[in-house]
């Protein structure tokens, strides 16, 4: 390096180390390497020099611009850790502060009274199985013994998708049909959970979607009597061993014959309260021995097979239990109901 470059040099590098932050870096950055700045004067001389003394020169100009380039990479370098350092002390984190606590998930009422009630039936043998929501107006109704037209559909009228004939269930019942062409003709032992939709005016009392669980057993010699049992079980396990349980005769178009099940009203134990209207009784399911149109619509002969079917509502029991005064908390996705169930 020629001797005034070597002044320059050694100028640059001064001023680099008085350079404290990042904006008179920058104003270092400017003077040197900027397009009028002391670099480009360097470089511009060259065109100015004797031939003689231009490869002197040149090589003399190289190196001033990489001990510029290697010193501002440095300075760059020692002001970032410096920097970084400040904003360290200035914003540290105390790791002993304890933590924020992570919000967590609950269980959905409705899932957890589904999930004690799967736990009673696997008890008693029962396999879980998924039917779907979407449905053929044929499975939900018409191979339930409910043809076009019959009066029990106005008990449970609909959501119609566009497709013809393809609807949102009623009821978890069609899932029998599901459950009896696939097995057949093995023994069944099912419950079947699951939502229903019903287009029906929403109130405390009663909304458009909801959960039933069914159940359905069949096989050879399965009577009234195993229904009954397995009600029974069934309704002292999930409201206490003390409970008593009523069947009162009733008419499905799909079993036969068909009852409704009530049982003495966990509220006022049967003395009479508002819930159960003062009757001491509160209906729990609906329930009968499959209809033998509905068993040969399954595949089986209901000479030889027969069984017994129930469905029950999730949110209901859910509501007793919890003391849930309006069934529409249970899908309105709002947190501070949701959240009381830990
Ligand atoms: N599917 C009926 C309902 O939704 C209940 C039921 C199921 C009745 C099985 C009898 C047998 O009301």
């Amino acid at each position: 390096m020629t001797e005034d470059l070597h002044q320059l040099a050694a100028e640059a590098e001064a001023t680099l180390h008085a350079a404290k932050d990042s904006a008179a870096l920058e104003a270092w950055r400017v003077r040197y390497f900027g397009r009028k700045g002391v670099l480009s004067d360097v470089m511009a001389r060259l065109s100015t020099i004797s031939r003689e003394e231009r490869p002197a020169y040149g090589k003399a100009a190289n190196e001033f611009r990489q001990t510029l380039d290697a010193a501002f990479a440095a300075r760059q370098e020692v002001l970032r850790q410096a920097e970084l350092a400040e904003a360290l002390a200035a914003e540290g984190v105390d790791v002993t502060l304890p933590g924020r606590p992570v919000s967590l998930g609950r269980m959905h009422p409705s899932h957890r009274t589904l999930r004690e009630i799967y736990a009673i039936f696997a008890e008693m043998g029962f396999q879980v199985y998924d039917a779907p929501d979407v449905e053929t107006d044929e499975n939900n109704f018409q191979l339930l013994n409910m043809p076009p037209g019959h009066p029990a559909r106005d008990m449970w009228d609909t959501f119609y998708t566009t497709t013809p004939g393809v609807i949102l269930r009623t009821h978890t019942s069609p899932g029998q049909i599901r459950v009896m062409r696939q097995y057949c003709p093995e023994p069944i032992r099912v419950i079947l959970p699951g939502m229903c939709y019903r287009y029906e005016q929403v109130t405390a009392r009663s909304e458009m979607m909801f959960h039933q669980v069914e159940a359905l057993a069949v096989g050879h010699n399965i009577t009234m009597a195993d229904l009954k049992g397995v009600v029974i079980s069934f309704a002292r396990k999930m409201y206490g061993e003390g409970r008593k349980v009523r069947f009162r005769c009733s008419h499905f178009p799909f079993t036969e014959p068909s009852a409704e099940v009530d049982m003495d009203c966990i509220i006022c134990g049967g003395q009479g309260c508002r819930v159960c209207k003062y009757t001491g009784w509160l209906e729990i399911m609906g329930c009968g021995m499959v209809h033998p149109v509905v068993l040969r619509n399954g595949g089986y002969d209901p000479d030889v097979y027969s069984g017994f079917a129930f469905g029950m509502g999730v949110e209901r029991p859910a509501m007793l239990k919890y003391r849930i005064n309006d069934i529409r908390y249970f899908f309105a996705n709002d947190a501070r109901f949701l959240e009381q169930f830990v």
